[in-house]
């Protein structure tokens, strides 16, 4: 096994992997092959690596949206497990921004991002402040009661960056947020991720072929071969 990736020593360990594995259609397909990782609190670390390397997978089981074969998976030091009831570390710790939105098409940008509050409890006035605040943030405030299919690329991107963080997550998993944009609203939009995940003290992982964007996060990892390889001095 080899060690898990470098943080600085200050910086409480948030995110770790050990050892996982993951592979897909009966073990047809290996794309994990013992990953070690591990993020610090308020760290920004971008994950990098060629296509179908298994960024995403990644992702997905850091957040607790998949299992992983072998190997252990924790947040603030629990343990994920389907023991350890993920959907609740969803609704309560970890945001995530989908590669593909995952927004729902028919419902207006209001409604979608409040779907996340109602499955945490949240109450309908916190929740429409908080909607309120990062909507303007994201210079989405004219656009709450648009359905999303009326949305440009851009604002839905955007959308779905205030959806996962609608509950005030510790952790924000991103997986390609940036990915079918152009170069300017991509960097405009990345702006934004980094101003509200700093002022929030927001650990940030984020997968991106972008090494333009990569270079701006605290630390860079590349994956390949279905394991995490030393970031690069940046
Ligand atoms: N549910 C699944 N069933 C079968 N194979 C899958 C599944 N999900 C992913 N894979 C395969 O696992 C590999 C890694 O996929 P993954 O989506 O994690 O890659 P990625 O690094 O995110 O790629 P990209 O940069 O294109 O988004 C790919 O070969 C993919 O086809
Ligand atoms: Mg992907």
């Amino acid at each position: 096994m080899t060690p898990p990736t470098s943080i600085p020593a200050a910086a409480p360990v948030v995110l770790r992997a050990q050892d996982v594995w993951k592979s897909y259609d009966q073990g047809a397909i290996t794309v994990l092959n013992g990953v070690d990782f591990v993020a610090g609190k308020g760290e920004t670390v971008a994950l990098c690596g060629p296509s179908g390397c298994g960024k995403s997978t990644l992702l997905h089981l850091l957040g607790g949206l998949d299992e992983p074969d072998r190997g252990l998976i924790s947040v603030n030091s629990v343990e994920i497990n389907r023991h350890t009831n993920p959907l609740r570390l969803l609704r309560y710790e970890v945001g995530f921004v989908f590669q593909l939105h995952n927004l729902i098409p028919d419902l207006t940008l209001q409604e979608n991002c409040l779907i996340p509050t109602v499955a945490a409890g949240v109450p309908r006035p916190t929740a429409l402040a908080r909607l309120q605040d990062l909507a303007e943030r994201t210079g989405l405030g004219h656009r709450l009661h648009q359905r999303i299919q009326k949305l440009s690329g851009g604002e839905r991107q955007r959308t779905a960056l205030c959806r996962a963080l609608m509950n005030k997550p510790r952790i924000l998993l991103a997986d390609e947020p940036t990915g079918s944009l152009d170069e300017k609203t991509s960097s405009v939009i990345f702006n934004l991720l980094l101003d509200i995940v700093a002022k929030e003290g927001v650990t940030l992982v984020m997968a991106t072929h972008d090494r333009a964007l990569a270079q701006r996060c605290d630390r860079l990892v590349e994956m390949r071969d279905g394991r995490i390889h030393e970031p690069q001095p940046l």
